[in-house]
């Protein structure tokens, strides 16, 4: 499987602060990295500046090849609609709307009709073991069950990557394990590749490979065998 997305030799600079000293990474279709290190390491501005959130000060993005990194602001914004979805700890979905209009949200936000955009969102439920709570709003909805609606939302618009940042971080053990699976399972089936950060060992031990990040730098990869 080829490089989907990539970064080289990435800069970033607080200030006085160094947040990445020199970050080479690479990701492949299908493929999860997930990335761990103690809190301030640099674990969120490394995805960030992968997902053309955050500008990096030195290094190159690419995605497919291209570059992101000095890509204009409204191609950068379209690009991430279009190639990317993500899932945060939470309070990522709008409260005032239902569940499936969450999920269809960034399909008629790339100008899908409203109608057909629920449609393709519903189908999404049963797969993420959501069957019936389509129209419940956010509210309404446990933690691993609004977490798996960001899932679903986030792999809408059948993204080349999904990036998510401590998806599970506000999860009890078990639940933090079904979404996790689900995650990693329906990320895998689209043939998305996964970069996510987590605290948790046992979450990270679902992705095929672990960069541990320790002061803006990679201290160590290692990659599972996924059986
Ligand atoms: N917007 C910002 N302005 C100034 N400094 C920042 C900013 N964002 C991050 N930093 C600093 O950059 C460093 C890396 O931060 P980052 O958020 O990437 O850490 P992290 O590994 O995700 O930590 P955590 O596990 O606590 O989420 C830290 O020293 C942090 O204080
Ligand atoms: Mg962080």
């Amino acid at each position: 499987m080829s490089t989907v997305l990539a970064g080289y030799g990435l800069v970033k600079k607080y200030g006085s602060t160094t947040a990445l000293a020199g970050v080479d990474v690479e990701v492949r279709g299908r493929d999860s990295l997930a990335i761990m290190g103690p809190s301030g390491s640099g674990k969120s501005t490394l995805l960030h500046t992968l997902a053309g959130i955050i500008r990096p000060d030195g290094g190159q993005v690419l995605l497919r090849g291209e570059r992101l990194d000095n890509l204009g602001e409204n191609r950068l914004s379209a690009l991430r609609r279009k190639r990317f979805g993500f899932v945060f700890q939470f309070g990522q979905l709008l409260p005032e709307l239902p569940a499936e209009e969450n999920v269809a949200l960034p399909l008629m936000l790339e100008g899908m009709a409203r109608r057909q955009a629920v449609v393709r969102a519903r189908r999404w439920f049963a797969p993420l073991g959501l069957d019936g709570l389509e129209q419940r709003r956010p509210g309404q909805l446990s933690g691993g069950q609004a977490q798996r609606v960001a899932i679903a939302r986030a792999l809408a618009v059948e993204p080349d990557v999904v990036f998510a940042d401590e998806p599970t971080g506000a999860l009890d053990q078990r639940t933090s394990t079904e979404v996790i699976q689900l995650l990693t399972s329906a990320t895998r089936d689209t043939g998305a590749a996964l970069v996510m950060v987590t605290h948790d060992a046992d979450v990270a031990a679902h992705c095929d490979r672990v960069l541990q990040v320790r002061d803006g730098r990679i201290s160590n990869y290692s990659q599972f065998t996924v059986a």
